[in-house]
């Protein structure tokens, strides 16, 4: 069952209010070059904001162009990351920059197929990337966004139903507004993170409360209609 396009409309039009009044400001959002966009998605794949936010600066000023990485030397990319945690990150981002390089002249694809064929790039960066370096209208879906629209869209009992993502994915990509791909990802992003929360979801102020199957008055009508 999808929703209403009056549900859909109020989504989107109070997300895009609440993202202009609560939106954080990360240095990531100040550029629009594909391959800072990049780095800063990899980088938020499994570290927090907060983290995040000076190991950024710092690779920039170390790496500031996807050439300067795919020229450097893989030992010092993994250093550099190193309290980020010692992973794989950094090894498939300096893939990317010389596969890119290689095959695309130091310009990442404008294109989630060819965005995807590269290492480490899955269709939650994929869709960040066409989102917010490109302003595609493409989705994402990571564990805010699911939360959230597990949430608004299906309610407790229907998300507990839910096997696999893909009618998570099917819904972010029907939500996203023509044209506000970008602020609409990054409100959603938002959202998840400082608001709808795992633990505390801030219920009473919230401007989705109208629409979500999961506000706590809506969530006990529902259960009284079925008991
Ligand atoms: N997590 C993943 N991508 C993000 C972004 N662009 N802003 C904030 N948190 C994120």
């Amino acid at each position: 069952m999808s929703p209403s396009q009056s549900v859909v409309s109020t989504f989107q039009r109070r997300l895009l209010v609440w993202y202009a009044r609560h939106g954080r400001d990360l240095p990531w959002r100040r550029t629009r070059v594909p391959y800072r966009v990049l780095v800063s998605e990899i980088m938020l794949q499994q570290t927090q904001v907060e983290r995040v936010v000076p190991k950024y600066r710092q690779f920039l000023r170390a790496y500031p162009t996807l050439r300067a990485l795919a020229a450097a030397d893989v030992g010092d990319v993994r250093r550099l990351w190193y309290p980020l945690g010692y992973n794989i990150r950094p090894v498939r981002l300096h893939a990317i920059a010389r596969e890119t390089l290689a095959r695309y002249g130091g310009r990442l694809p404008d294109d989630g197929d060819a965005l995807r064929a590269l290492p480490g790039i899955g269709r939650y960066t994929a869709g960040a990337v066409l989102s917010f370096a490109f302003g595609r209208d493409a989705a994402v879906l990571d564990t805010n966004v699911r939360r959230v629209l597990g949430r608004v869209f299906f309610g407790p009992r229907r998300l507990r139903r839910l096997r696999g993502d893909s009618r998570l994915w099917a819904l972010a990509e029907s939500l996203v507004p023509r044209g506000r791909g970008y602020d609409f990802n990054q409100a959603l992003m938002d959202f998840g993170a400082t608001w709808c929360t795992a633990r505390r979801p801030r219920c009473a102020p919230c401007p989705l409360r109208r629409v979500c199957a999961t506000f706590p008055a809506h969530a006990r009508r529902r259960r009284g209609a079925e008991s």
